[in-house]
């Protein structure tokens, strides 16, 4: 039993934060940015919008887009490590805001940036096992919670916004989400993570290191598994953390550059809202169309490490 995409949508808050205006708070400059990363804007929420703000947002496009209510979804799985509250999960408090009334089951994931890649894992697992028709997979973060501005390695590097898509059940085993590998290695905590203080601990050149080689490898896994090659996937949709990053994965892969969707300029890292975001930019404005099949590698703290095959 498989899936097939009904419908998508994306929020990014109105605040636009450039490189030069990180130069105006803080020792840096475009032209570091540019090239060490790729980026040049990245969307920063108002102090009084919450993830569940933009997790809201973008659930309530998606269902414009399917022309669907959100009763008529079973099922809300959302990616999230931004949350203000420590519970309930961001998915029920969606389910409130709009204003579901059928007691339909929602959690989140906390996957870091592998998170999107970790819920579409679980969305194809209960479709797998014939539990649930409609399912909708929310990527929300505002990881400017965590910025210090007072560390140029790390704030310049995130941003905040959400994307959503709907999936349906469906007999065909070649459509929506056709394929999904997580992965964990648990020992190199020390690489990425969170601090008590609720800032970003990151070792930037070492996490660049493992990022260029697991995602890559999560991606010729999957493409293996599927029996595919490079040649066979339409386009590549990695997770946005550096511009760098994307192009040595697409490398290592033999990926032709013209094959990869890249939102890393103007959104930034947005962590488990990356993917469905990209995903969703992707699909408004025609560069994936219907029938494509697209390879979606990440790659983030924990270490955490995965890949989906999707068929739009
Ligand atoms: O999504 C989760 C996964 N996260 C990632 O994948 C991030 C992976 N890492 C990276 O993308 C890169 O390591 C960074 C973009 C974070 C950093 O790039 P880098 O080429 O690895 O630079 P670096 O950390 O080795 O720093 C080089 C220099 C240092 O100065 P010195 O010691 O050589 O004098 C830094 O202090 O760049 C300096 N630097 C900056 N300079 C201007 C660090 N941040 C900045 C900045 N502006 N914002």
């Amino acid at each position: 039993m498989g899936s097939r995409l009904i419908g998508y949508g994306s929020y990014l808050p109105e605040k636009i934060m450039t490189n030069q205006d990180f130069e105006k708070i803080m020792d840096t400059t475009d032209e570091w940015i540019v090239q060490r990363t790729g980026m040049h804007n990245r969307h920063f929420a108002a102090d009084n919008e919450t993830v569940v703000d933009l997790a809201a947002a973008a659930a309530a496009r998606a269902l414009e887009n399917a022309g669907l209510t959100i009763d008529d979804i079973d099922m809300v799985v959302c990616a999230t490590t931004s949350s203000e509250l420590d519970f309930p999960s961001v998915g029920v408090q969606v389910l409130g805001r709009l204003g579901a009334s059928r007691s339909q089951p929602a959690f989140d994931v906390r996957g870091a940036c592998t998170g999107y890649i970790y819920a579409l894992h679980c969305a194809r697992a209960f479709f797998a096992a014939g539990m649930h028709h409609r399912i909708m997979l929310i990527g929300a973060e505002k990881m400017t919670r965590f910025l210090d501005f007072n560390d140029r390695s790390t704030a310049v590097l995130f941003g905040d916004g959400a994307g959503a898509l709907i999936f349906e059940h469906s007999s065909s085993g070649y459509s929506g989400i056709i394929d999904t590998v997580v992965m964990a290695d648990g020992r190199e905590f020390d690489m990425l993570h969170g601090t008590p203080d609720h800032k970003i601990s990151m070792n930037g050149p070492e996490t660049y290191k493992k990022a260029v080689t697991l995602m890559p490898e999560a991606a010729s896994y999957i493409m293996e598994h599927a029996g595919i090659t490079a040649d066979n996937v339409d386009w590549i949709i990695p997770h946005q953390a550096n511009l760098r990053i994307i192009q040595s994965g697409a490398q290592r892969l033999g990926f032709p550059l013209e094959k990869i969707v890249v939102t890393v300029d103007r959104h930034a890292n947005t962590s488990g809202a990356s993917g469905v975001l990209a995903l969703s930019y992707a699909l408004d404005n025609g560069i994936i169309k219907k029938g494509q099949l697209i390879l979606y590698p990440a790659f983030g703290s924990g270490l955490t490490w995965g890949a989906a095959l999707i068929r739009i």
